[in-house]
């Protein structure tokens, strides 16, 4: 290949990049608390930070030292406790897991291991050696878990732990609350991309008629409007499951937040706070991104809608990797990597908008979408079924877009995240549309 991209020393230094960058993250989030709440559950919804730690190093040694470099199991007996299928989240905590000092020597044992492989490795010929994908899933593998633990952090009750600087302040965003998406086809999803995953894949065409996308995602204040105008008391915008569960879990605001007096204040990681009027509105589900959206007379967009956003280019008739072109992300495309503890205030970021001047797609929150988690047509699952394929099926609904939780190598246009409906403990945001044949 003549592609500098695809030089083999350049792969290897975007891999040995990117391991280390997300093994620096995960020792931050695993050395910023004392031992106890390393093995401690936060919430029945996590695990102890001490399995995400050695689960990490053992999908490491999975891949890494057994598919790609041929190695024999180091510790056989710990698969088990590290399937994510074999125990439900819940019941980690009960069993017999590595403590700190051990989890952290292994998970280090197996990154040294992987350094040595790494030098060895040619870059083609199996599937899972191309252009490093191997190398990049379990990067993007790593800072997926770096997300999940820092959810777990926010959930914790107790002092402050993490801290880093916020966003910078800018100036009020004047631009236009929507946009015009035209109608047409677009190409949605990738076949060209190095270190997608199988459910990105393959790139296909989709017609998308025209339709309005909000600029900005949905901030505080107007999310505090639903709420001031009874939102979360008026059945009818809500869908009947929608409305069952915030009744039966007396959900009357986004999760974190408090009423005091007159204002709403919300706990973040640690600190409480004035809720910032500005800032996208964070930890709802989709069940309330969706209701919001019905009171505000417009829709969630679709996933095909989001990824046209986000990535046609009416200029190029193609599709980009993310909204402000095909370079990798930089600060001041969008806040992605956990450099900052919370999303920037909406408007911000103008070096990272669409062609057609939509906002902040990438980074600061999830965007829920009003779509299930599909296969593409042409899907085919790799390399393994347990990461997208047991997941497709009405009960996921798609998120796009990534958070600050997120870093850019588990990021881009085509990236799809999903969760159950009701989840609200992640860093979830939306956008709303609406068809361009509504008036
Ligand atoms: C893509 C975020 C839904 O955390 O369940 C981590 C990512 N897959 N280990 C998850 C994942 C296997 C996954 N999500
Ligand atoms: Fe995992």
């Amino acid at each position: 290949m003549t592609d500098p991209a695809f030089d083999a020393d350049t792969l290897r230094e975007r891999a040995l990049t990117t391991l280390t960058t997300a093994r620096a993250r995960t020792t931050l989030l695993t050395s910023c608390v004392e031992e106890p709440d390393l093995t401690a559950q936060h919430s029945p919804l996590m695990s102890p930070l001490v399995w995400d730690l050695a689960h990490i190093g053992n999908q490491e040694e999975m891949w890494l030292l057994r598919a790609v470099g041929g190695r024999e199991a180091m510790r056989p007996e710990i698969d088990g406790l590290y399937d994510a299928f074999e125990h439900p989240r819940a019941e980690r905590p009960s069993l017999p897991l590595l403590p700190p000092a051990e989890a952290r020597h292994y998970a280090s044992e197996v990154r040294g291991r992987v350094l040595d492989i790494l030098e060895s490795t040619a870059f083609h010929g199996t599937r899972l050696t191309e252009a490093g994908f191997a190398f990049g899933m379990i990067a993007q593998h790593e800072q997926q878990h770096d997300e999940t633990m820092l959810i777990t952090h926010q959930l914790r009750k107790g002092p402050q732990a993490l801290t880093a600087p916020d966003p910078d302040p800018v100036p009020l965003f004047t631009g236009p609350s929507e946009v015009l998406v035209p109608g047409g086809p677009f190409i949605m999803g990738t076949s060209t991309e190095p270190w997608a995953l199988d459910n990105e894949r393959p790139a296909h065409r989709r017609e998308v008629p025209a339709f309005y996308m909000d600029t900005t995602p949905v901030t505080n204040a107007a999310f505090q409007a639903f709420i001031a105008d009874g939102g979360y008391d008026t059945e009818r915008w809500w869908t009947p499951e929608g409305w069952a569960h915030i009744r039966q879990h007396s959900i009357h605001a986004p999760l974190y937040w408090h009423r005091d007096g007159k204002q709403w204040l919300r706990r973040r990681f640690g600190v409480t706070e004035v809720v910032p009027p500005d800032e996208p509105v964070l930890h709802v589900c989709w069940y309330e991104a969706d209701a919001y959206a019905r009171w505000a007379g417009r829709r969630l967009p679709t996933e095909a809608e989001w990824e046209k956003a986000a990535r046609h280019d009416p200029a190029g008739n193609r599709s980009t990797r993310y909204p402000w072109g095909d370079a990798d992300p930089a600060p001041e495309h969008a806040n992605l990597g956990q450099r900052h503890l919370r999303p920037a205030p909406a408007g911000s970021y103008p070096e990272g908008e669409s062609p057609l001047g939509i906002r902040q797609l990438i980074g600061d929150v999830w965007e829920w979408t009003a779509s299930d988690f599909l296969p593409y047509p042409g899907f085919q699952a790799f390399p393994y079924k347990e990461y997208s394929e047991v997941f497709f099926g009405p009960e996921h609904k798609v998120l796009r877009g990534g958070a600050f939780a997120v870093d850019p190598v588990a990021c881009r246009g085509t990236f799809r995240n999903w969760d159950y409906p009701i989840r609200r403990q992640i860093f979830s945001g939306f956008r709303t549309a609406r068809s361009a044949g509504d008036a």
